[in-house]
């Protein structure tokens, strides 16, 4: 039998994060740690998030530590419904239509801030805050024992590749947090599009994994770019998503000294995004294909075009990023 003094050593070596299955002891855990203070890495059909209790300043704040994030970035509060989301915000009935059209999924507003209880961290103090439904089973499970909503970025360190798997997190994140569910790959793989809606006024805040021809679809009018060089979401900076080797976009082939990163057939004896070309296909692999990259060193890397339309929109964002002088 343990000592209680080796008991005590035992709990404090116990290896983080804890791993926590995709099964309902998981989820009880999970939003059991969240309620406590804890931070949490779960995860969403777009990325993996990082939680925390939105009402727990103390908790938010280790949000900013973990990932070394500046805290001028705010964050998106998780809830699990609509009505949730318009204790916390207000919605303008067009932003209710669209919400009422893509929750849960890949799509967050930002939108005036009505709940005094969410944490000044999440918001960094601004007026507005942004909100999202995720559809992940895991996600909504957690959820729904998480009444005071998760504020949650991608669960990353600030400036490098988003999580597609829970390896992805421990690999990036490892012991600065508590614990993170896996729940196997996402399937969107690019974070959420982020809208503002003022009115009938739509504005496109960040291009991402629901494409804006369908927001534009259900919407009936176009999507407003957000204005030229004002940063309306301060996490937009140009250089994030770094990869520890350089990337050339746009290229026709690899030059000798590079390795090739495709959009269709053409594999120069690298790795495709997608073979058939399908911008679906090559969203939900863009970030484990980076991940991997990664991980075979810093050779440079050349990267076929990727059409802008649909999701490529968000690749092309994604990747020019990637791609930034830093
Ligand atoms: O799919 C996603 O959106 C993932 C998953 C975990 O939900 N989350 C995510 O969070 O991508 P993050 O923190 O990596 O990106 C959130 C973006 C940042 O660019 C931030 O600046 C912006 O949302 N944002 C948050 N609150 C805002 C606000 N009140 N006004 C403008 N931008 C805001
Ligand atoms: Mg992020």
């Amino acid at each position: 039998m343990l000592s209680a003094a080796q008991g005590k050593r035992h709990v404090m070596n116990a290896p983080k994060p804890l791993v926590l299955p995709s099964d309902v002891t998981g989820f009880a855990r999970a939003a059991e740690m969240l309620r406590a203070g804890q931070l949490v890495a779960f995860p969403t059909e777009t990325v993996y998030g990082l939680g925390a209790d939105a009402t727990n300043g103390p908790a938010v704040a280790k949000i900013f530590a973990a990932k070394g994030r500046p805290s001028f970035n705010p964050l998106i509060v998780h809830v699990s419904d609509i009505e949730h989301a318009q204790r916390l915000v207000k919605l303008s009935g067009k932003a209710i239509e669209l919400a009422e059209h893509f929750w849960p999924g890949p799509l967050t507003f930002v939108a005036p801030l009505r709940c005094k209880e969410i944490s000044a961290l999440v918001t960094t103090g601004l007026k507005t805050l942004a909100v999202r439904v995720p559809a992940h089973p895991s996600a909504q499970a957690i959820l729904a024992d998480c009444p005071n909503g998760i504020a949650a970025p991608s669960a990353n360190p600030s400036g490098r590749i988003s999580p597609t798997t829970a390896a992805h997190v421990v690999s990036g994140l490892g012991a600065q947090i508590d614990a993170v569910l896996d729940g196997g790959s996402c399937s969107v793989g690019l974070e959420s599009t982020i809208l503002s809606v003022e009115e009938d006024e739509i504005t496109l805040l960040r291009a991402g994994g629901l494409s804006a021809e369908r927001i534009t679809e259900v919407a009936g009018s176009a999507l407003r770019p957000a204005p030229l060089g004002h940063v309306t979401a301060p996490g937009m900076l140009a250089s994030h998503y770094a990869p520890n080797a350089r990337l050339r976009l746009n290229a026709k082939s690899p030059m000798p000294e590079e390795r090739w990163l495709g959009f269709g057939p053409d594999h120069f004896g690298g790795v495709t995004l997608s073979a058939q070309g399908d911008l679906t296909e090559a969203a939900a692999n863009l970030f484990a294909v980076l991940h991997r990259l990664d991980a075979e060193g810093d050779t440079p890397i050349a990267v076929a075009p990727v059409p802008k339309t649909g999701l490529g929109l968000a690749i092309n964002d994604r990747l020019t990023r990637a791609a930034a002088r830093r």
